[in-house]
């Protein structure tokens, strides 16, 4: 089943337009990277999955975005859509509330009030992000005291919490050692063998690490997806080529 499906979309800020007819689909549990040159669209195009991108000014879209088989818009409630769509920035991002709080953010607003039940949230979470072992015990401080690597690790820990089927990931990487990148990698190629990720990454080799499929935009306008072994070694558009050799970017 295609977790996500665009569906001739665009979007515009005001009369600009910025993804330009776009039509893609997503396969379940796997990894996609999106790739292209900077103010291409990749972080408007993942920002418009989870119906993000639409409290910007100006932004308005045409045709759809079917996610788990139902269109954005057809969602009763955009909670709900976002339940299922987790996010996770380039920045890391660590509310001003202790490790476990961080985690417990989503479960909390969305009703999980047994205690038990929260700290089993909490473990399983952590454990799945590896972050479990460097943290037990100090789950009650504040996440402002961890590293940068730990708290990207704690921004995707905060996103599982609430069992999304599909996490976005908007450049996770672009400000961590390579070391935390490493342990990030990992812990994303375990994810996918239960929910769908995308992934938007300026590094192509964390692409060529990581992702099964690659898509290349170009001034909003999707030039080719494929595998990502095709993609990078025999692309079928000259643009891709340009790029995946570092002529442009
Ligand atoms: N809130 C906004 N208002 C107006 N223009 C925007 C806004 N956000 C992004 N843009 C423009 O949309 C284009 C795509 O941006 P973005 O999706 O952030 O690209 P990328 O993530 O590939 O760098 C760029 O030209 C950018 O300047
Ligand atoms: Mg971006």
């Amino acid at each position: 089943m295609n977790t996500v499906e665009f569906i001739d979309f665009s979007t515009f800020y005001g009369q600009k337009a910025v993804l330009r007819n776009i039509n893609m689909k997503f396969t379940a549990n796997s990894i996609t990277a999106i790739i292209g040159p900077s103010g291409c669209g990749k972080t408007t195009l993942l920002r418009s999955i989870n119906r993000t991108a639409e409290l910007e000014n100006g932004f308005n879209s045409r045709g759809d975005i079917r996610v788990l088989g139902q269109s954005i818009n057809e969602y009763r409630n955009v909670s709900i859509l976002r339940r299922r769509v987790g996010m996770v920035y380039q920045v890391p991002v660590a509310l001003p509330l202790s490790i476990m709080e961080n985690v417990l953010f989503g479960p909390k607003y969305y009703g999980v009030k047994n205690r038990s039940e929260l700290e089993a949230i909490t473990e399983k979470c952590l454990r799945r992000v590896a972050l479990w072992d460097e943290v037990k015990d100090r789950l009650k401080r504040p996440a402002s005291q961890l590293s940068g690597g730990q708290k990207q690790r704690l921004a995707i820990a905060r996103a599982l919490a609430v069992e999304p089927q599909l996490l976005l990931l908007d450049e996770p990487c672009s400000s961590l050692d390579p070391a935390s990148t490493g342990m990030i990698e990992d812990l994303l190629t375990q994810l996918a063998e239960e929910i769908t990720i995308i992934i938007v990454t300026h590094n192509l080799f964390q692409a060529k690490r990581i992702s099964h499929e690659t898509a290349f935009i170009l001034e909003g306008r999707l030039i080719e997806k494929a595998p990502t072994n095709k993609l990078f070694e025999s692309p079928e558009k000259p643009e891709t080529q340009g790029f995946v050799s570092g002529l442009f970017g």
